[in-house]
């Protein structure tokens, strides 16, 4: 496939101040922190305020970025929001950062592809831009899912949490480019997680609230083989795509769903610790924010430096996975 002449000018990322550690959820529901270690590898997880919405998450991780890529609100183009926690149904959670940040020069969406939410955004951004109508894109995954969780369920609750990372994508005509991308999506999974209730389907009722049908419901075990499957799957094809093999690629950025499912895309890519970025003992789930805060994190720690080789995959509710080889 051929490459996209697309880089990632800056990143930001934004975590609320609030930590909630695996002692704290003790507490709250019949769990350990041995529990939550040794299945997940959260050890703490951070929580918005009440007062705190996505789009206030977004709109400061948003900031950070613009500022790194010194490009006023006002010269956005482009901004994509990946998120599954929007503040409302609409208007979209791109408008509110829009206005929150005055770009008022941009055209702004949602992606909701769950936790695969900064990479689809990743590769649609970069195709509007390659396509020449745009000078730049921002764009954020954002969650405040602790607004979604169900804080009785002890299988999701202690997954789950709030942050968000953003990136500055302009055209490039240097070496710095998106090399390969695979994105995909298959709904008959759609049922092994989601939020049931407050859509069309099922609209708000005194009972769907009372049955805690506006929380995450999740099938975690048939989540767990798929996701192991296609993120195999799916980085594979964008390596093959992109012509580099796995000694090529200096850090893989995986969504950070569980320190298990990470573990065994490592195994299977025969990579050592240090080549693939773990940051899910801090933050725990934070579906399209992971690898926005991930690849930030990465990239003020030095660890990614210009002309590396990268690679992001993620999977997610829908379901959705994808991946992206890109040469920083
Ligand atoms: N503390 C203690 N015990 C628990 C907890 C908890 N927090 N949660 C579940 N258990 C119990 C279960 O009740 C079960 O008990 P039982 O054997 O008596 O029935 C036992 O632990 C084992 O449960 P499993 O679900 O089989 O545990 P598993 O090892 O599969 O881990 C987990 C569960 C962590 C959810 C795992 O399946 C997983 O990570 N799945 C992938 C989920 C995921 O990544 N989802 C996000 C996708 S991203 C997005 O789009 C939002």
């Amino acid at each position: 496939m051929a490459a996209i002449n697309v880089m990632i000018k800056s990143t930001g990322s934004y975590l609320p101040e609030k930590v909630l550690s695996n002692k704290d959820l003790e507490n709250i529901v019949d769990t350990t922190d041995e529990w939550i270690t040794t299945r997940t590898g959260i050890k703490t997880r951070r929580l918005a305020a009440e007062d705190e919405a996505t789009s206030d998450l977004a709109f400061e991780a948003a900031k950070v970025a613009l500022q790194r890529a010194e490009i006023s609100p006002e010269e956005v183009d482009l901004i994509i929001v990946g998120t599954i926690s929007p503040d409302n149904f609409f208007p979209s959670t791109g408008c509110l950062v829009q206005n929150k940040l005055g770009a008022k020069n941009a055209v702004a969406m949602d992606i909701n592809a769950a936790c695969s939410g900064y990479l689809f955004s990743l590769v649609i951004a970069s195709r509007l831009l390659d396509g020449g109508n745009y000078k730049n894109a921002l764009i954020i995954g954002a969650e405040k899912l602790s607004s979604f969780v169900n804080w009785e369920d002890r299988a999701t609750c202690v997954l789950f949490a709030d942050g968000a990372g953003a990136s500055v994508l302009v055209p490039s005509n240097g070496e710095s480019r998106l090399l390969a991308f695979d994105l995909g999506s298959d709904g008959s999974y759609g049922k092994d997680l989601l939020v049931p209730a407050g859509g069309s389907r099922q609209p708000a009722t005194i009972e769907t609230v009372e049955q805690k049908l506006h929380s995450i419901v999740m099938n975690g075990n048939a989540i767990f083989k798929i996701a192991v499957n296609k993120m195999r799957e799916t980085f594979t094809k964008s390596m093959e795509k992109a012509g580099v093999t796995v000694d090529d690629i200096s850090l893989v950025i995986p969504h950070q769903a569980n320190l298990r499912i990470i573990e065994s895309l490592r195994n299977f890519l025969k990579l050592p610790k240090e080549k693939v970025f773990v940051n899910i003992e801090k933050y725990g789930n934070t579906s399209a924010a992971s690898i926005g805060i991930a690849l930030d994190e990465a990239h003020q720690q030095g660890i990614i430096k210009r002309g590396d080789i990268i690679g992001l995959t993620a999977f997610g509710g829908g379901l959705t996975w994808g991946s992206a080889i890109i040469k920083f």
